[in-house]
């Protein structure tokens, strides 16, 4: 199980990685975007600058196969220790099989279907990002969607690892770690949230009551 963090906000990765329980990075290009850029490389070299070797994944801006692999490659070339995201779609398989025969490292983003997976699977990827909650919002659930993806990776012995995405709170990564994600990615507010409980503050401040003694 690991935990990343989703997010390009320079501010809410340092705050993740100082939890000391955060190894990497997903971004997609609306949360770059969301940072009033559309720097993708200045983006990766902001966040690598904050999070020591951790993991970062990152978004190709395409569609088509030659174009998701060429920016692929060229993205890989940036940092040492980065995954390329590739949309799961006719375009993005192609590419992420010629990219595994390449070792570059991928991630088959947005799957709203566990039969999706199986191409991606094949093609080699290295991880499948189930998209949970805008599963969800289709009136489809989204965990039963990633259940069926665990199962399936498991009776193959698929090496393709599991990311947990679209994750809205910490009962979303508390669901996600129990049907068997590798990876959980999910805003710092989430992990925040799930370490925050008011009856642990409450439990904290009984305890320190009246305790005057400032050396220990
Ligand atoms: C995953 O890598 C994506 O960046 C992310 O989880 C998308 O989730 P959203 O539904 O919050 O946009």
């Amino acid at each position: 199980m690991r935990f990343f963090v989703d997010t390009a906000n320079i501010d809410d990765i340092k705050r993740a990685f100082d939890l000391g329980i955060i190894t990497g990075v997903t971004t997609n290009p609306v949360l770059i975007r969301r940072e009033g850029t559309q720097d993708i490389r200045t983006r990766i070299e902001k966040i690598r600058a904050c999070i020591g070797d951790g993991e970062i994944l990152t978004q190709v801006v395409a569609r088509d196969t030659d174009e998701i692999l060429r920016q692929a490659k060229l993205i890989s070339t940036w940092d040492p220790n980065i995954t390329i995201k590739v949309p799961l779609t006719l375009g993005g398989i192609p590419a992420i099989a010629e990219l595994s025969k390449m070792n570059i490292r991928t991630c088959a983003t947005v799957v709203f279907d566990a039969a999706q997976t199986l191409a991606a699977a094949a093609a080699g990827a290295t991880y499948v990002a189930a998209f949970l909650n805008r599963t969800n919002a289709l009136g489809i659930d989204g965990f039963k969607m990633m259940e069926d993806i665990i199962d399936a990776f498991k009776k193959q012995g698929t090496k393709t690892q599991v990311v947990a995405a679209s994750v809205e709170n910490a009962h979303d990564v508390l669901r996600s770690v129990k049907l068997g994600a590798d990876v959980v990615t999910a805003p710092y507010s989430v992990y925040e949230a799930l370490i925050r409980n008011t009856a642990s503050y409450a439990t904290v401040e009984e305890f320190l009551t009246g305790w005057s003694c400032k050396e220990i």
